[in-house]
């Protein structure tokens, strides 16, 4: 498995549970890694091997994008852009508060167009640029409670398409992926007990998501052999949206 060998990963919210998978996952098919998160992930960067690196960057904050992406760009080029990192709160839509609803939106929406923005010049130079963008069953079907986060990821599937039309021109593939609920430790939590053994009776292969499945798929779309697949949304859901 050295598909992504000479390549470099920058992977979002890479501390997190399908972060770290995604981050080993890339690191097995050769690629480097720039491991971003507003944690620390360098424990994981130093785990995987010393060509691997962990910068802090808190996805809110605008300019501060801004200003890591060129950095990381100049020091490791960026082939691979993984907007992983994601944010999630489950309320009745008409109890949802305002402030909620835009962490929401900036972290699950307007960071990934702003990472992809600040990455175009290198995926440019790249020459076979890739863009995977983490969004979930929650874009594409209604779940109930998940009114911030569903149109986060419903939004995050319509910018992929844009991103898809206006890059492809320079080399570059721009897909999403939607898993349904994965065995992360923090889903986990929240898709306990009688919710989620009703959760799963709704999946066609009754069973959750493996993180590791998420990362193969999201390695595949940055082989090769997915260079023909563009503005796709890959639905890793057991079949559960299409129902
Ligand atoms: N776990 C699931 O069931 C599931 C299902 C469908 C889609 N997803 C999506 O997959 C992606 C990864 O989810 P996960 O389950 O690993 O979540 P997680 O909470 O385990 O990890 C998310 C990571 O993002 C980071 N992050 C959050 N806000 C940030 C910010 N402002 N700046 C920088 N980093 C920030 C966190 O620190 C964390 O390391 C998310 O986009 C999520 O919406 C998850």
């Amino acid at each position: 498995m050295a598909e992504l060998k000479g390549l470099t990963a920058l992977i979002t919210g890479a501390a997190g549970g399908i972060g770290a998978a995604m981050a080993e996952g890339f690191a097995a098919a050769g690629a480097r890694l720039a491991l971003v998160d507003r944690v620390d992930a360098s424990p994981l960067a130093e785990r995987l091997g010393p060509e691997h690196r962990a910068f802090h960057l808190d996805l809110l904050d605008p300019a501060a994008i801004a200003d890591l992406v060129p950095r990381i760009g100049a020091e490791m080029g960026i082939d691979l852009l993984i907007n992983n990192a994601g944010f999630g709160i489950v309320f009745p839509a008409e109890e949802m508060r305002v402030e909620d609803w835009d962490r929401t939106m900036a972290i699950n929406l307007r960071a990934p167009w702003l990472m992809a923005a600040a990455a175009l010049p290198y995926l440019k130079r790249s020459g076979r640029g890739r863009i995977v963008n983490l969004a979930s069953q929650a874009g594409v079907i209604g779940l109930e409670e998940h009114a911030a986060y569903g149109s986060s990821k419903a939004g995050l599937i319509g910018l992929t398409k844009v991103m898809a039309l206006e890059w492809a021109k320079f080399g570059i593939t721009t897909n999403a992926i939607s898993p349904t609920v994965v065995e992360t430790p923090m889903a986990l939590v929240g898709w306990a007990g009688e919710k989620g053994e009703r959760a799963k009776r709704e999946i066609p292969v009754g069973r959750f998501a493996k993180p590791e499945e998420i990362a193969a798929a999201a390695i595949y779309l940055c082989s090769q052999g997915a260079g023909i697949v563009n503005g796709a949304n890959l639905t890793t859901d057991g079949g559960r949206t299409i129902r």
